[in-house]
């Protein structure tokens, strides 16, 4: 089955410290941003990209597109101050039934692998995400001491692509919006509307480029699978 991606691309990278949008930073001489519109423009099931930007970023991102030779997007929406803001930008553009991916510009490591056992996944029961069982034994805390180890066989770490059948991400969307509800990702929202949330096993590479130690694994990746 086909399905469109949504990738938010409006945000600051106040964590990289670059000092302007960590998307634009390069690995092996290409923006992170043009890595992951990469992923999209080679899968043939990818109908379409809509990206949100920021306003002011738009011409920059316009060039990079053709620069690249990037085909497959279809509208650069302007971004809002949260992310979620920026993925509800993009899905009021949207407006069309089937299946939509929500993928984090910032992460252009996803595996085609995943991409497929997601959309397969949402066009059967409507809504899917990425994760990875966590690694870590993991503890609750307060004050500094230690109340409970909790039992990491069920936790596992939220990634993207998220995938959805558009009508459950619109309506989780609105109903999120009319409330005031902030979440820090697509499944939480839709969890809000009771809709199942299936889990698909991604792999520990899917990262995010969030600080610079991420830039220096993202590089090895690269190089590691060009071998
Ligand atoms: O900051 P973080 O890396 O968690 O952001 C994840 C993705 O969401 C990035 O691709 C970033 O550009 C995007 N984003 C956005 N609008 C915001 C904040 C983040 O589109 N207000």
């Amino acid at each position: 089955e086909s399905y469109t991606v949504l990738l938010p691309a409006a945000g600051s990278g106040n964590r990289m410290g670059a000092g302007f949008n960590k998307l634009f930073l390069e690995l092996d001489e290409k923006p992170i941003l043009i890595h992951t519109l990469n992923v999209f423009e080679k899968d043939s099931a990818c109908d379409g990209m809509i990206l949100s930007v920021k306003e002011e970023e738009r011409p920059i991102i316009e060039r990079m597109l053709e620069q690249y030779s990037i085909t497959k997007v279809k509208a650069l929406v302007e971004g809002g101050a949260e992310r979620q803001q920026s993925v509800a930008a993009c899905i009021r553009a949207h407006q069309t039934d089937g299946i939509v991916l929500v993928h984090d510009a910032a992460r252009p490591f996803i595996r085609q692998e995943v991409i497929v056992s997601l959309v397969d996944t949402a066009s059967k029961y409507g809504a899917a995400i990425a994760g990875v069982l966590v690694k870590d034994t993991i503890k609750v805390a307060l004050d500094g001491i230690v109340k409970e180890t909790v039992d990491r066989s069920k936790l596992w770490t939220i990634q993207t692509p998220q995938a959805f059948r558009y009508g459950i991400l619109k309506e989780a969307s609105d109903k999120a919006e009319a409330e005031g509800f902030l979440g820090t990702d697509e499944s939480m929202i839709v969890e809000r509307i009771g809709v199942d949330v299936r889990m698909v096993e991604s792999t520990y590479d899917n990262v995010k480029m969030t600080t610079k130690e991420d830039l220096l694994f993202g590089e090895v990746l690269l190089k590691h699978r060009r071998q």
